[in-house]
Protein backbone atom coordinates (compact mmCIF):
# COMPACT_ATOMS: atom_id res chain seq x y z
CA UNK A 1 0.00 0.00 0.00
CA UNK A 2 3.15 2.48 1.21
CA UNK A 3 5.50 0.60 -1.13
CA UNK A 4 5.62 1.88 -4.74
CA UNK A 5 7.73 1.39 -8.00
CA UNK A 6 10.26 4.85 -7.31
CA UNK A 7 11.00 4.06 -3.64
CA UNK A 8 11.26 0.43 -4.13
CA UNK A 9 14.19 0.94 -6.98
CA UNK A 10 15.72 4.02 -5.22
CA UNK A 11 16.23 2.14 -2.12
CA UNK A 12 17.26 -0.59 -3.97
CA UNK A 13 20.01 1.94 -5.11
CA UNK A 14 20.76 2.69 -1.52
CA UNK A 15 21.33 -0.93 -1.04
CA UNK A 16 23.69 -1.05 -3.82
CA UNK A 17 25.79 1.91 -2.58
CA UNK A 18 26.04 0.00 1.17
CA UNK A 19 27.19 -2.93 -0.51
CA UNK A 20 29.97 -0.71 -2.23
CA UNK A 21 28.62 -0.92 -6.21
CA UNK A 22 27.90 1.31 -8.63
CA UNK A 23 24.92 1.23 -10.38
CA UNK A 24 25.23 1.90 -13.91
CA UNK A 25 21.84 1.59 -15.56
CA UNK A 26 17.90 1.10 -14.02
CA UNK A 27 16.02 -1.19 -16.05
CA UNK A 28 12.40 -0.94 -15.96
CA UNK A 29 9.86 -3.59 -17.34
CA UNK A 30 6.05 -2.74 -17.89
CA UNK A 31 4.73 -6.43 -18.23
CA UNK A 32 0.93 -7.77 -17.64
CA UNK A 33 1.98 -11.34 -17.44
CA UNK A 34 5.16 -13.02 -15.60
CA UNK A 35 7.14 -15.04 -17.75
CA UNK A 36 6.74 -18.77 -15.52
CA UNK A 37 10.21 -19.64 -16.71
CA UNK A 38 12.30 -16.29 -16.66
CA UNK A 39 10.18 -14.04 -14.61
CA UNK A 40 11.13 -10.92 -17.13
CA UNK A 41 9.99 -10.99 -20.70
CA UNK A 42 12.20 -13.08 -23.02
CA UNK A 43 12.62 -9.45 -25.36
CA UNK A 44 13.37 -7.38 -21.93
CA UNK A 45 16.34 -10.19 -21.54
CA UNK A 46 17.95 -9.94 -25.01
CA UNK A 47 17.92 -5.83 -24.68
CA UNK A 48 19.70 -6.17 -20.74
CA UNK A 49 22.02 -9.20 -22.16
CA UNK A 50 23.07 -6.69 -25.24
CA UNK A 51 24.38 -3.79 -22.58
CA UNK A 52 26.29 -5.92 -20.63
CA UNK A 53 29.99 -6.00 -20.07
CA UNK A 54 32.46 -8.22 -18.59
CA UNK A 55 32.25 -8.05 -14.30
CA UNK A 56 29.17 -6.41 -14.66
CA UNK A 57 26.32 -8.11 -11.58
CA UNK A 58 21.95 -7.92 -12.32
CA UNK A 59 20.50 -7.41 -9.78
CA UNK A 60 16.34 -7.82 -9.36
CA UNK A 61 14.44 -5.98 -7.52
CA UNK A 62 11.73 -8.64 -7.02
CA UNK A 63 12.34 -11.99 -5.43
CA UNK A 64 12.33 -14.93 -8.15
CA UNK A 65 11.97 -18.65 -7.64
CA UNK A 66 15.15 -20.19 -7.48
CA UNK A 67 14.85 -22.35 -10.73
CA UNK A 68 13.52 -18.54 -12.56
CA UNK A 69 17.32 -17.14 -11.40
CA UNK A 70 18.96 -19.73 -12.61
CA UNK A 71 17.13 -19.58 -15.95
CA UNK A 72 18.02 -15.65 -15.89
CA UNK A 73 21.74 -16.74 -15.33
CA UNK A 74 21.87 -18.79 -18.08
CA UNK A 75 20.45 -16.42 -20.72
CA UNK A 76 22.23 -13.24 -19.16
CA UNK A 77 25.67 -15.06 -18.80
CA UNK A 78 26.58 -13.31 -15.60
CA UNK A 79 26.31 -12.92 -11.52
CA UNK A 80 22.35 -12.23 -10.83
CA UNK A 81 20.95 -11.83 -7.68
CA UNK A 82 17.88 -10.42 -6.11
CA UNK A 83 17.05 -8.06 -2.99
CA UNK A 84 17.23 -10.67 -0.23
CA UNK A 85 21.17 -11.79 -1.57
CA UNK A 86 21.83 -8.23 -1.88
CA UNK A 87 21.10 -7.28 1.92
CA UNK A 88 22.27 -10.48 2.62
CA UNK A 89 25.74 -9.46 1.64
CA UNK A 90 25.37 -6.47 3.39
CA UNK A 91 24.99 -8.11 6.80
CA UNK A 92 28.22 -10.44 5.96
CA UNK A 93 30.28 -7.54 5.32
CA UNK A 94 29.21 -5.52 8.45
CA UNK A 95 29.06 -8.40 10.16
CA UNK A 96 31.98 -7.96 13.18
CA UNK A 97 31.20 -9.81 16.51
CA UNK A 98 30.98 -13.58 16.43
CA UNK A 99 27.26 -12.94 17.10
CA UNK A 100 26.39 -11.36 14.06
CA UNK A 101 28.86 -13.28 11.92
CA UNK A 102 26.63 -16.45 13.21
CA UNK A 103 23.20 -14.46 12.67
CA UNK A 104 24.43 -13.92 9.00
CA UNK A 105 25.73 -16.98 8.11
CA UNK A 106 22.37 -19.03 9.82
CA UNK A 107 20.39 -16.61 7.43
CA UNK A 108 22.56 -16.84 4.59
CA UNK A 109 22.51 -20.74 4.41
CA UNK A 110 19.03 -20.71 5.15
CA UNK A 111 18.65 -19.00 2.07
CA UNK A 112 21.14 -20.94 -0.11
CA UNK A 113 19.36 -24.05 1.09
CA UNK A 114 16.13 -24.20 -1.42
CA UNK A 115 19.03 -22.92 -3.93
CA UNK A 116 20.92 -25.19 -4.47
CA UNK A 117 19.36 -27.20 -6.97
CA UNK A 118 19.10 -23.55 -9.34
CA UNK A 119 23.03 -23.36 -8.96
CA UNK A 120 24.91 -26.50 -9.45
CA UNK A 121 21.72 -28.50 -11.31
CA UNK A 122 24.23 -29.57 -14.19
CA UNK A 123 26.51 -30.50 -11.81
CA UNK A 124 24.06 -32.90 -9.33
CA UNK A 125 23.03 -34.16 -12.61
CA UNK A 126 27.21 -35.19 -13.80
CA UNK A 127 27.74 -36.18 -10.19
CA UNK A 128 24.36 -38.39 -10.48
CA UNK A 129 26.04 -41.69 -11.21
CA UNK A 130 29.33 -41.65 -9.87
CA UNK A 131 30.71 -43.57 -6.82
CA UNK A 132 31.28 -40.85 -4.48
CA UNK A 133 28.04 -41.56 -2.56
CA UNK A 134 26.73 -43.55 -0.07
CA UNK A 135 24.05 -45.66 0.04
CA UNK A 136 22.14 -43.87 -2.40
CA UNK A 137 22.23 -40.47 -1.88
CA UNK A 138 22.85 -37.85 -4.51
CA UNK A 139 25.50 -34.88 -3.92
CA UNK A 140 22.62 -32.63 -3.58
CA UNK A 141 21.36 -34.68 -1.11
CA UNK A 142 24.59 -34.36 0.67
CA UNK A 143 25.09 -30.97 0.11
CA UNK A 144 21.79 -29.82 1.86
CA UNK A 145 22.97 -32.25 4.71
CA UNK A 146 26.49 -30.94 5.51
CA UNK A 147 24.08 -27.25 5.29
CA UNK A 148 21.74 -28.23 7.23
CA UNK A 149 24.27 -30.07 9.98
CA UNK A 150 26.00 -26.18 9.67
CA UNK A 151 22.83 -24.31 10.38
CA UNK A 152 22.15 -26.74 13.36
CA UNK A 153 25.39 -26.25 15.07
CA UNK A 154 25.51 -22.62 14.56
CA UNK A 155 22.33 -22.33 16.39
CA UNK A 156 23.47 -23.90 19.32
CA UNK A 157 26.63 -21.20 19.28
CA UNK A 158 24.60 -19.00 18.93
CA UNK A 159 21.98 -19.89 21.55
CA UNK A 160 24.68 -20.39 24.11
CA UNK A 161 25.31 -16.07 23.18
CA UNK A 162 21.90 -15.81 23.34
CA UNK A 163 21.84 -17.04 26.91
CA UNK A 164 25.12 -14.98 28.26
CA UNK A 165 22.84 -11.94 26.91
CA UNK A 166 19.69 -13.27 28.82
CA UNK A 167 21.83 -13.73 31.90
CA UNK A 168 23.35 -9.82 31.54
CA UNK A 169 19.58 -8.66 30.89
CA UNK A 170 18.58 -10.32 34.15
CA UNK A 171 21.35 -8.76 36.46
CA UNK A 172 20.18 -5.47 34.77
CA UNK A 173 16.19 -5.86 35.99
CA UNK A 174 17.41 -6.91 39.12
CA UNK A 175 18.78 -3.67 39.17
CA UNK A 176 15.69 -2.19 38.32
CA UNK A 177 16.72 -0.73 35.34
CA UNK A 178 13.95 0.06 32.85
CA UNK A 179 15.06 -0.88 29.53
CA UNK A 180 14.77 1.75 26.61
CA UNK A 181 14.88 -0.13 23.13
CA UNK A 182 15.70 2.32 20.17
CA UNK A 183 13.97 0.55 16.54
CA UNK A 184 13.42 2.19 13.42
CA UNK A 185 13.93 1.84 9.88
CA UNK A 186 17.69 1.79 8.28
CA UNK A 187 19.41 5.36 9.02
CA UNK A 188 16.64 6.60 10.36
CA UNK A 189 18.99 8.08 13.16
CA UNK A 190 19.01 5.44 16.25
CA UNK A 191 22.75 5.40 17.01
CA UNK A 192 22.90 9.19 16.25
CA UNK A 193 20.02 9.48 18.99
CA UNK A 194 21.93 7.30 21.28
CA UNK A 195 25.20 8.91 21.31
CA UNK A 196 23.44 12.34 22.46
CA UNK A 197 22.62 10.42 25.70
CA UNK A 198 26.09 8.16 26.07
CA UNK A 199 29.39 9.68 26.09
CA UNK A 200 30.27 5.45 25.13
CA UNK A 201 29.70 6.30 21.47
CA UNK A 202 28.09 3.89 19.44
CA UNK A 203 29.00 3.46 15.30
CA UNK A 204 26.50 5.89 13.20
CA UNK A 205 27.31 6.49 9.20
CA UNK A 206 25.22 7.64 6.35
CA UNK A 207 24.81 4.52 5.19
CA UNK A 208 22.20 1.46 5.45
CA UNK A 209 22.27 -0.46 8.02
CA UNK A 210 25.58 0.88 9.72
CA UNK A 211 24.73 -0.95 13.01
CA UNK A 212 24.31 -5.00 12.88
CA UNK A 213 24.78 -5.50 16.62
CA UNK A 214 22.84 -4.19 19.83
CA UNK A 215 24.66 -1.62 21.82
CA UNK A 216 23.39 -0.84 25.45
CA UNK A 217 24.17 2.08 27.51
CA UNK A 218 23.23 3.03 30.64
CA UNK A 219 22.28 6.25 30.42
CA UNK A 220 20.58 9.12 32.75
CA UNK A 221 16.65 10.45 31.76
CA UNK A 222 15.98 13.11 34.13
CA UNK A 223 17.87 11.61 37.02
CA UNK A 224 16.64 8.09 36.33
CA UNK A 225 19.20 5.40 35.48
CA UNK A 226 17.93 2.93 32.47
CA UNK A 227 19.28 1.11 29.53
CA UNK A 228 19.17 2.33 26.03
CA UNK A 229 19.38 -0.36 23.26
CA UNK A 230 20.33 0.56 19.50
CA UNK A 231 19.26 -2.13 17.27
CA UNK A 232 19.52 -3.28 14.10
CA UNK A 233 17.81 -1.41 11.55
CA UNK A 234 14.62 -2.68 8.94
CA UNK A 235 13.89 -2.09 6.00
CA UNK A 236 10.49 -2.87 3.58
CA UNK A 237 10.96 -6.56 2.93
CA UNK A 238 13.35 -7.72 5.50
CA UNK A 239 14.16 -11.68 4.27
CA UNK A 240 12.93 -13.52 6.49
CA UNK A 241 15.43 -15.55 7.36
CA UNK A 242 17.18 -12.72 8.71
CA UNK A 243 14.01 -11.36 10.95
CA UNK A 244 14.95 -15.15 12.66
CA UNK A 245 18.16 -15.29 12.71
CA UNK A 246 18.57 -11.61 14.52
CA UNK A 247 15.59 -12.63 16.82
CA UNK A 248 18.07 -13.22 20.20
CA UNK A 249 19.53 -9.48 19.09
CA UNK A 250 16.50 -8.39 18.90
CA UNK A 251 15.46 -9.42 22.70
CA UNK A 252 16.41 -6.32 23.69
CA UNK A 253 13.54 -4.88 21.35
CA UNK A 254 10.11 -7.67 22.65
CA UNK A 255 11.84 -7.79 26.74
CA UNK A 256 11.55 -3.21 26.73
CA UNK A 257 9.80 -1.70 28.50
CA UNK A 258 9.55 1.54 26.10
CA UNK A 259 9.87 1.71 22.43
CA UNK A 260 11.51 4.37 20.75
CA UNK A 261 10.23 4.41 17.39
CA UNK A 262 13.18 6.47 15.57
CA UNK A 263 11.92 8.03 12.37
CA UNK A 264 13.29 10.05 9.41
CA UNK A 265 10.92 12.69 9.18
CA UNK A 266 12.73 14.50 6.36
CA UNK A 267 12.30 11.23 3.89
CA UNK A 268 9.46 11.32 1.74
CA UNK A 269 8.73 7.57 2.45
CA UNK A 270 8.28 8.13 6.68
CA UNK A 271 5.12 6.28 6.42
CA UNK A 272 6.39 3.47 4.64
CA UNK A 273 9.21 3.21 6.73
CA UNK A 274 6.63 3.80 10.50
CA UNK A 275 4.62 0.81 8.66
CA UNK A 276 7.49 -1.42 7.46
CA UNK A 277 8.91 -0.95 11.52
CA UNK A 278 5.34 -1.63 13.06
CA UNK A 279 5.42 -4.92 11.27
CA UNK A 280 8.55 -6.25 11.98
CA UNK A 281 7.49 -5.31 15.49
CA UNK A 282 4.39 -7.28 15.05
CA UNK A 283 6.37 -10.34 13.34
CA UNK A 284 8.52 -10.44 16.49
CA UNK A 285 6.12 -10.55 19.04
CA UNK A 286 5.57 -7.39 20.35
CA UNK A 287 2.14 -6.18 20.69
CA UNK A 288 1.91 -4.28 24.27
CA UNK A 289 4.75 -2.36 24.73
CA UNK A 290 4.09 1.44 24.84
CA UNK A 291 5.56 3.24 21.27
CA UNK A 292 6.95 6.69 21.61
CA UNK A 293 7.71 7.75 18.15
CA UNK A 294 10.22 10.04 17.62
CA UNK A 295 10.43 12.65 14.75
CA UNK A 296 14.06 12.87 13.59
CA UNK A 297 16.06 15.01 11.36
CA UNK A 298 13.85 17.99 12.67
CA UNK A 299 16.53 20.07 11.42
CA UNK A 300 15.90 19.05 7.93
CA UNK A 301 12.56 19.61 7.69
CA UNK A 302 9.61 22.52 7.79
CA UNK A 303 6.59 20.60 8.79
CA UNK A 304 6.75 18.62 11.77
CA UNK A 305 5.38 15.43 11.30
CA UNK A 306 3.36 14.76 14.22
CA UNK A 307 0.41 12.04 12.82
CA UNK A 308 1.56 9.20 15.09
CA UNK A 309 0.90 9.77 18.55
CA UNK A 310 2.76 9.98 21.44
CA UNK A 311 4.93 11.28 19.21
CA UNK A 312 8.08 14.16 19.40
CA UNK A 313 9.88 15.93 16.79
CA UNK A 314 13.73 15.94 17.81
CA UNK A 315 17.01 16.43 15.75
CA UNK A 316 19.60 14.24 17.18
CA UNK A 317 22.57 15.11 15.21
CA UNK A 318 21.85 19.34 16.24
CA UNK A 319 20.30 18.28 19.99
CA UNK A 320 17.01 19.85 19.94
CA UNK A 321 14.05 18.35 21.05
CA UNK A 322 15.86 16.27 23.63
CA UNK A 323 14.33 17.66 27.10
CA UNK A 324 11.06 17.56 25.73
CA UNK A 325 11.71 13.90 24.55
CA UNK A 326 13.16 13.13 28.28
CA UNK A 327 10.16 14.53 29.66
CA UNK A 328 8.18 12.14 27.51
CA UNK A 329 10.06 9.15 28.12
CA UNK A 330 9.97 9.65 31.86
CA UNK A 331 6.44 9.85 31.75
CA UNK A 332 5.60 6.85 30.01
CA UNK A 333 8.15 5.03 31.59
CA UNK A 334 8.19 6.14 35.58
CA UNK A 335 5.22 6.90 38.17
CA UNK A 336 6.26 10.40 39.28
CA UNK A 337 4.46 12.71 41.74
CA UNK A 338 4.86 16.61 42.77
CA UNK A 339 6.19 16.67 46.12
CA UNK A 340 7.52 20.03 48.40
CA UNK A 341 10.00 18.50 51.21
CA UNK A 342 11.05 20.72 54.19
CA UNK A 343 15.55 20.36 54.76
CA UNK A 344 16.86 22.02 57.61
CA UNK A 345 19.63 23.79 56.36
CA UNK A 346 21.85 21.05 58.66
CA UNK A 347 20.95 18.34 55.95
CA UNK A 348 22.82 19.43 53.75
CA UNK A 349 23.66 15.24 52.04
CA UNK A 350 19.42 15.16 52.07
CA UNK A 351 19.40 18.27 49.83
CA UNK A 352 22.46 17.09 47.53
CA UNK A 353 20.72 13.47 47.27
CA UNK A 354 17.18 14.93 45.95
CA UNK A 355 19.18 17.50 43.55
CA UNK A 356 20.78 14.64 41.77
CA UNK A 357 17.62 12.18 41.93
CA UNK A 358 14.81 14.52 40.91
CA UNK A 359 13.31 16.64 38.77
CA UNK A 360 13.58 20.01 40.83
CA UNK A 361 10.90 22.94 39.84
CA UNK A 362 11.18 25.26 43.01
CA UNK A 363 13.97 25.61 45.68
CA UNK A 364 13.00 28.14 48.52
CA UNK A 365 15.23 28.97 51.10
CA UNK A 366 13.63 29.91 54.01
CA UNK A 367 15.26 31.25 57.79
CA UNK A 368 15.69 27.68 59.17
CA UNK A 369 15.11 25.18 56.35
CA UNK A 370 15.25 24.69 52.80
CA UNK A 371 11.23 24.38 50.92
CA UNK A 372 12.17 22.51 47.41
CA UNK A 373 9.89 21.20 45.34
CA UNK A 374 10.12 18.26 42.67
CA UNK A 375 9.05 15.55 40.71
CA UNK A 376 10.03 12.29 41.98
CA UNK A 377 9.56 8.87 41.22
CA UNK A 378 7.28 6.54 43.18
CA UNK A 379 10.02 3.84 44.10
CA UNK A 380 11.94 6.87 45.85
CA UNK A 381 9.31 8.34 48.17
CA UNK A 382 9.57 6.75 51.08
CA UNK A 383 13.50 7.46 51.35
CA UNK A 384 12.13 11.12 51.91
CA UNK A 385 8.57 10.26 53.80
CA UNK A 386 9.59 12.46 56.90
CA UNK A 387 10.93 15.39 54.75
CA UNK A 388 7.33 15.94 53.44
CA UNK A 389 5.71 19.47 53.77
CA UNK A 390 2.30 18.91 55.95
CA UNK A 391 0.83 20.82 52.66
CA UNK A 392 1.30 18.32 50.37
P1 LIG B 1 21.33 1.89 10.79
O1 LIG B 1 22.57 1.48 11.47
O2 LIG B 1 21.38 1.74 9.32
O3 LIG B 1 20.08 1.29 11.38
O4 LIG B 1 21.20 3.52 10.96
P2 LIG B 1 20.79 4.41 12.21
O5 LIG B 1 19.30 4.49 12.31
O6 LIG B 1 21.52 4.00 13.45
O7 LIG B 1 21.29 5.86 11.71
P3 LIG B 1 22.61 6.67 12.12
O8 LIG B 1 22.50 7.16 13.52
O9 LIG B 1 23.81 5.88 11.73
O10 LIG B 1 22.43 7.95 11.20
C1 LIG B 1 22.33 7.85 9.81
C2 LIG B 1 22.71 9.19 9.19
O11 LIG B 1 21.75 10.17 9.53
C3 LIG B 1 24.07 9.71 9.70
O12 LIG B 1 24.73 10.32 8.60
C4 LIG B 1 23.68 10.77 10.73
O13 LIG B 1 24.65 11.82 10.85
C5 LIG B 1 22.39 11.32 10.11
N1 LIG B 1 21.50 11.88 11.15
C6 LIG B 1 21.10 11.30 12.30
N2 LIG B 1 20.30 12.13 12.99
C7 LIG B 1 20.18 13.27 12.25
C8 LIG B 1 19.48 14.52 12.43
O14 LIG B 1 18.80 14.77 13.40
N3 LIG B 1 19.59 15.44 11.42
C9 LIG B 1 20.35 15.20 10.31
N4 LIG B 1 20.39 16.16 9.39
N5 LIG B 1 21.03 14.05 10.11
C10 LIG B 1 20.95 13.10 11.07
Amino acid sequence: MFYDLPISLNELQALCTACHLSVKEVIVQNIHELSNKTFIGPGKLKEIADQLENDDLVVLSEAVSPLQLKHITDLLKCEVIDRSDLILRIFESRAQSKEAKLQVEIAKLEYMLPRLIGSNEQLYAQQGGSGFRGSGETQLELDRRRITKRIVLAKKQLNKIRLERQTQRRKRSHRNMKQVALVGYTNSGKSTLLNCFSSKKVYEEDMLFATLQTASRKVSINHHDIIMSDTVGFIHQLPHHLIEAFQSTLEEVTEADLILLVVDSSSNYYQMQIETTLSVLKDLGVKDTPVLYVFNKADLTHLPVLDYQPGIAVSAKEGTGLSLLCKQIETMLFKTHLKTYVIPYADGTLFQTLLQNTDVTMIDYKENDIQLTCSIDESLEHLYQQYESRSN
